[in-house]
């Protein structure tokens, strides 16, 4: 089987990346991770990428040249889909547009309740009963692209914001892997 291309986005721990990775190690998944991007040279999930000996691009820099320099490695790597994966920069519409290929993103709610930050605070704060994550596609307005998988997680009385992002993120690995054999058709 031809495996898609995929290049995963990330900011921070890596841990969505981490299952990716290890889904990807199925002969049947239909991705390859073959490049993993940050805009954070201090982001802790590039342990993952040198772990597993796939190319990795850091940039700490603006936006616009951030998104230069990643369009460029996208095409030399001859990348299909791009995965974020905790990534926190919002990509410009100008990236979307000249990319044309699938982005999608997993955000921990129930799209769409809770676009944007903090949304285990916000969902506490409204004594929500229920929450999760949602993996879309990326479109120009945040958080707002088709839902391809949403996984529900209960909340607790006695959660605090820790608690419940760590049930939450078991579910987004979950998801994650979920979504992308949806994707393609997969399951
Ligand atoms: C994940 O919980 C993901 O849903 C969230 O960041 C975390 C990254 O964890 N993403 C967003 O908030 C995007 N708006 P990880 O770096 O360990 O995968």
């Amino acid at each position: 089987m031809v495996k898609k291309r995929a290049c995963v986005f990330i900011s921070g721990s890596g841990t969505n990346l981490r299952e990716i990775i290890k889904a990807s190690r199925d002969y049947n998944f239909p991705v390859k991770v073959c490049l993993v991007a940050s805009d954070n040279e201090k982001a802790k999930g590039i342990i993952f990428a040198k772990k597993f000996s796939i190319p990795y691009v850091c940039l700490n820099t603006n936006k616009y040249k951030f998104e230069k320099t990643i369009l460029k490695k996208l095409f030399e790597y001859k990348i299909d889909i791009i995965c974020l994966a905790g990534f926190m920069k919002i990509l410009s519409k100008k990236f979307i547009r000249n990319f044309k290929k699938k982005i999608i993103n997993i955000h921990p709610s129930l799209l769409p309740k809770y676009k944007g930050l903090n949304t285990f605070q916000r969902a506490l704060k409204s004594n929500e009963k229920l929450t999760g994550c949602t993996v879309h596609f990326v479109n120009e307005k945040l958080d707002s692209g088709k839902i391809i998988i949403k996984k529900r997680v209960n909340i607790y009385k006695d959660d605090n914001v820790e608690t419940l992002k760590k049930r939450v993120q078991f579910e987004e690995y979950r998801a994650y892997s979920c979504a992308i054999r949806r994707v393609y058709n997969f399951n």
